[in-house]
């Protein structure tokens, strides 16, 4: 099983992808989490990285292209995997169909998560997460059983640098003008489903485990 997760910041693609994760069995492949370990560890990829996502830009494409071309070599990669975040601009996609059409295995399905501007700058403002174990929660809709310590590793909670209004309102635009076009590229592919974003995760646990027919 070889997925996609495409939509706007904030939309719960992370919350989602664990989920499926786990009962797949296959790994969640996050560039965001990936470029967020290494600007935590100050390599040269996070220092490199780390004044595009404070600005709410994008990695440039060559970086990320990089990134995914080696972690697909993995292991753990060679029976599925969910890519959350990635693709996010055409050059991207059209590396990866580069990429997989090389091993000749394609993706599965593309899952676009939609939800209103309004609700996604509601859940990227609450939104808390564990730099140890990368849990994430919601001040509102998803707290932390004590406040501003992870339930699993009991790790201090952050608010991420990008999800100050500001940066979030420049992720929305920069999501608009380059990651959007993808639904129409996949669309084409005719492997794209579109999912509400809206309501609980559980409920939408649901569209999602529907969309991939399981
Ligand atoms: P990245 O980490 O990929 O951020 P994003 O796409 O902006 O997505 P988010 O992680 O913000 O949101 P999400 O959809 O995963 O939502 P979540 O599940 O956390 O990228 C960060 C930066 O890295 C980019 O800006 C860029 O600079 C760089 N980057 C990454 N990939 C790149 C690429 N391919 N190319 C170039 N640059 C790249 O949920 C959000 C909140 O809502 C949480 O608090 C959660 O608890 C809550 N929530 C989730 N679901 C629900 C629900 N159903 N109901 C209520 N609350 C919910």
């Amino acid at each position: 099983m070889r997925l996609i997760f495409l939509g706007p910041p904030g939309v719960g693609k992370g919350t989602q992808a664990q989920r499926l994760s786990a009962k797949f069995r296959i790994p969640k492949v996050s560039t965001g989490d990936i470029l967020r370990e290494a600007v935590q560890k100050k390599t040269p990829l996070g220092l490199e990285a780390q004044s595009f996502m404070d600005s709410g830009k994008l990695v440039p494409d060559d970086v990320v292209i990089g990134i995914i071309r080696e972690r697909l070599k993995e292991s753990d990669c060679k029976d599925g995997f969910i890519l959350d975040g990635f693709p996010r601009t055409a050059p991207q996609a059209q590396a990866l169909t580069a990429m997989l059409g090389q091993n000749q295995s394609g993706i599965d399905r593309v899952l676009n998560f939609e939800l209103s501007d309004d609700e996604l700058i509601r859940r990227l403002s609450g939104r808390r997460s564990c730099p140890n174990c990368q849990a994430v929660y919601h001040v509102e809709f998803n707290p932390a059983k004590k406040p501003d310590q992870c339930d699993g590793c009991g790790g201090k909670l952050i608010q991420r640098s990008d999800d100050q209004p500001e940066t979030i309102r420049r992720r929305l635009e920069v999501y608009q003008s380059q990651t959007l076009p993808l639904i129409r590229f996949y669309e084409d592919q005719g492997v794209l489903s579109r999912i509400d974003g809206s309501g609980n995760p559980e409920v939408v646990y649901r569209r999602v485990t529907d969309a991939v027919g399981k």
